[in-house]
């Protein structure tokens, strides 16, 4: 039978996931994103429009193609609503390329307000949260106590929703927070009715039925592997499993049907909320590579921490992942520099390592860099590997040598057409 490919980030989210899964989806006929929810944003850009998706898969504008939202993605359906209305104004027919799975769990107002209740709480330790009730959505879902997009088809619906609401209200008492819900629940209600009108499926028979009978598969990540529940820099992560493994649960494909698993990464690091960053620049380089690589959050709009690339970071999601290849992103952000570093070792307790380890927190990791010569040319227009300055093809070659792994595909702006082929 034929496998199912995945594509996911490799560092802190924001690789350009979006912009590759939009160039691929002409060789796939369903794309499926598998977790996260409306604290992803994806950006696509193509004939002159710039696009953020942030629940619906980033294969929606393409002709033919199918979009599903796994059972692992959690869904705000007011969200969703303003998705679904941007989409319709380009004309794109979401009522017969885009399947929402019954299990997905959905976000409910007051899931918001837990989440701001709760990184008010924690005060200078908060998360950094998108504060789109991801982790008190995810919560209740591991809890037992979620609501899920099948129960909308049952009588029981607003029973189910009222039992969760007084909870919520208990907890928020408990945090002393002050809110509305009725100025929220209007609008969530509304928003629901227009997810009733879309195609709402048993996602996992749907996804392996196609997969029987010769369909190409390609499930979409959301945020990054540093960002995993499990694998990330805990606390200062999200509430899903970002990795590979996180395809089969969030969409019901087995370990075994998993093919290629493309590994998004870019040309240096950034990381947006709290929590460590051994190789952060705070200053005027890492302001250079913001401004340079317009690093401000496509959700939230905040400013994105920037740093030199980290391998033995991203040798560690690689390995966690069982990536096949690489795709390298935004390698025309790195071209205004006369020498750049590459972070190839840490010292950890005082001892030289070449493994990301438990704690990545800076009171026990420092980085240890290696200097590598820049390439000083625009690379924007540049359309073939041929074209590429060899000192560029010098980075990518050491890049590939460190982490033992293929990149396929280097990235030269956020246009569709500024993609080359290895
Ligand atoms: P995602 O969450 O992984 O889909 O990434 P985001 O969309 O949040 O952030 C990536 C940003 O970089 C977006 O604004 C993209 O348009 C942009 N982008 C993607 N690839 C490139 C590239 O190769 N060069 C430049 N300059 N920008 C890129
Ligand atoms: P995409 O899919 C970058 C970060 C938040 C915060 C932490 C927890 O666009 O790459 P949450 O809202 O999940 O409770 O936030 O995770 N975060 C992301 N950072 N890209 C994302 O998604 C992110 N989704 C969550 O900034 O630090
Ligand atoms: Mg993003």
């Amino acid at each position: 039978m034929i496998k199912a490919d995945v594509l996911l980030g490799l560092q802190w989210g924001d690789e350009g996931k979006g912009k590759i899964v939009d160039v691929l989806t002409p060789v796939y006929d369903i794309i499926a994103r598998f977790q996260g929810g409306p604290n992803a944003g994806h950006t696509l850009e193509f004939n002159g429009i710039k696009h953020v998706l942030h629940t619906i898969p980033s294969g929606i504008f393409h002709p033919t193609a199918i979009n599903v939202v796994g059972n692992g993605v959690v869904i705000d359906p007011v969200i969703f609503k303003k998705e679904i209305d941007a989409l319709k104004t380009l004309n794109v027919d979401v009522k017969t390329k885009l399947l929402i799975s019954k299990r997905a769990h959905l976000i409910l107002p007051t899931h918001r307000l837990l989440d701001a209740a709760s990184e008010a709480a924690k005060g200078k330790n908060k998360i950094g949260s998108t504060l789109k009730g991801i982790g008190p959505t995810y919560m209740d879902k591991t809890g037992r106590n979620g609501l899920r997009v099948g129960d909308l088809e049952t009588s029981t619906f607003l029973e189910k929703y009222q039992t969760l609401v007084e909870k919520h209200k208990q907890l928020l008492a408990y945090h002393q927070y002050d809110y509305n819900l009725q100025e929220l629940e209007p609008a969530w209600f509304e928003a629901l009715e227009e997810l009733k009108q879309l195609q709402l499926i048993e996602s996992e028979h749907y996804l392996n039925t196609a997969m029987q009978s010769g369909k190409r598969i390609l499930a979409e990540g959301a945020q990054g592997s540093l960002l995993d529940i499990d694998f990330g820099s805990y606390p200062f992560v999200t509430s899903s499993n970002t990795i590979c493994a996180g395809a089969s649960n969030g969409l019901g494909i087995a370990p075994n049907r998993i093919g290629n698993v493309i590994g998004i990464f870019k040309a240096y690091c950034t990381r947006v909320g709290s929590g460590p960053f051994p190789t952060e620049l705070n200053d005027e380089t890492g302001e250079k590579i913001r401004q340079m690589g317009r690093e401000f959050g496509s959700t939230t709009g905040r400013a994105r921490r920037t740093g030199w690339l980290d391998i033995p970071a991203l040798k560690y999601a690689i390995m966690i992942n069982g990536v096949t290849e690489l795709m390298m992103m935004k390698a025309d952000v790195l071209s205004n520099f006369e020498t750049l570093q590459v972070c190839t070792h840490y010292t950890y307790n005082g001892k030289v390592i070449d493994y990301l380890p438990y704690s990545i927190d800076p009171d026990y990791l420092q980085p240890v860099y290696l200097d590598i010569k820049g390439w000083h040319c625009d690379l924007t227009q540049i359309d073939s590997k041929e074209k590429l300055p060899a000192a560029l093809m010098d980075y990518i070659r050491f890049i590939e040598d460190a982490v033992k792994t293929p990149i396929t595909i280097v990235s030269v702006g956020p246009d569709r057409k500024q993609t080359i082929k290895m």
